[in-house]
């Protein structure tokens, strides 16, 4: 399996290349239109071919790529049911297999954040990856309150669906706001604070109650929790980190500037 991560700043999203090795046929899952230079330059240097490209649900706020890559690539234009689209090549449904060379990824239907929303799990040599769209994120869940969101799918889809995934299966999401890369369903499950209730009226209550006024990112509607506070008195005295004798002090930080010749450390 090739897999590769490629992170959008402005967005704060992710898309990922799948590739199966022996065949090197590949397909991209929610490519944004302005990162399509960075899929193509990997794509031709690996010698891969773009079979299929992907939405894992009708995007807010990024620029889908998928349509795009279809015309200039003729690769399939994938999207989930129920969808509308006039683009799409193929519109899959719950349990539906999309073809990797020899790979085999699912598609399961996991709706909440938006009607469309799907995940894509693939199982290769004993182990398994999961791409959770906005659905599932690291340590957070999509916000469910646009459009046709629904808090009450999403839980059903986060517990009945995602939840009950291999415990060891790697996490992708389609954003981070927190420079999270990766989890597994074991960790969100232990620590995804959202995951942490009882049944659905209480997920969608606390859902209802996220302060969402104002706030511009559209996939998320809360931002990270403080860092924890020390615990202990002795800890609150700000403890001092002693620098280690042997290695000289580096320059004061001079905004963005490039370091000069003569500021770069003796040591680098
Ligand atoms: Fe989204």
């Amino acid at each position: 399996v090739i897999f590769r991560q490629f992170f959008n700043y402005a967005s704060h999203s992710f898309t990922y290349l799948l590739a199966d090795s022996e065949t090197l046929s590949a397909v991209l899952i929610d490519p944004l239109i302005e990162n399509n230079g960075q899929y193509v330059e990997l794509i031709n240097e690996l010698g891969l071919t773009l079979e299929a490209a992907i939405d894992t649900h009708s995007h807010n706020s990024r620029s889908s790529a998928v349509e795009v890559l279809h015309h200039l690539w003729g690769c399939q234009a994938i999207v989930g049911s129920p969808n509308n689209s006039e683009w799409a090549t193929r519109i899959v449904s719950d349990g539906d297999i999309i073809e990797v060379g020899e790979l085999a990824l699912k598609a399961i239907h996991t709706p909440g954040h938006t009607a469309d929303s799907y995940s894509c799990y693939l199982e290769y040599k004993g182990d398994s990856l999961v791409l959770t769209g906005d659905t599932l994120l690291i340590r957070s869940t999509g916000r469910a309150d646009l459009d046709d969101g629904d808090a009450g799918q999403q839980y059903q889809s986060l517990v009945e669906k995602l939840l009950t995934l291999p415990e060891a299966t790697h996490v992708y999401p389609a954003h981070d706001y927190r420079g999270w890369a990766k989890s597994t369903i074991s960790e969100e499950r232990q620590f995804n604070r959202r995951l942490q209730v009882n049944d659905v009226v209480a997920y969608c209550n606390l859902m209802d109650e996220l302060n969402i006024s104002g706030n511009t990112l559209m996939d998320e509607v809360e931002l990270p929790p403080p860092s924890p506070l020390p615990s202990s008195p002795a800890a609150a005295t700000s403890p001092v980190i002693e620098k280690p004798k042997d290695i000289p002090a580096a320059p004061p930080a001079q905004d963005d500037t490039p370091p000069t010749e003569e500021a770069v450390p003796s040591w680098r």
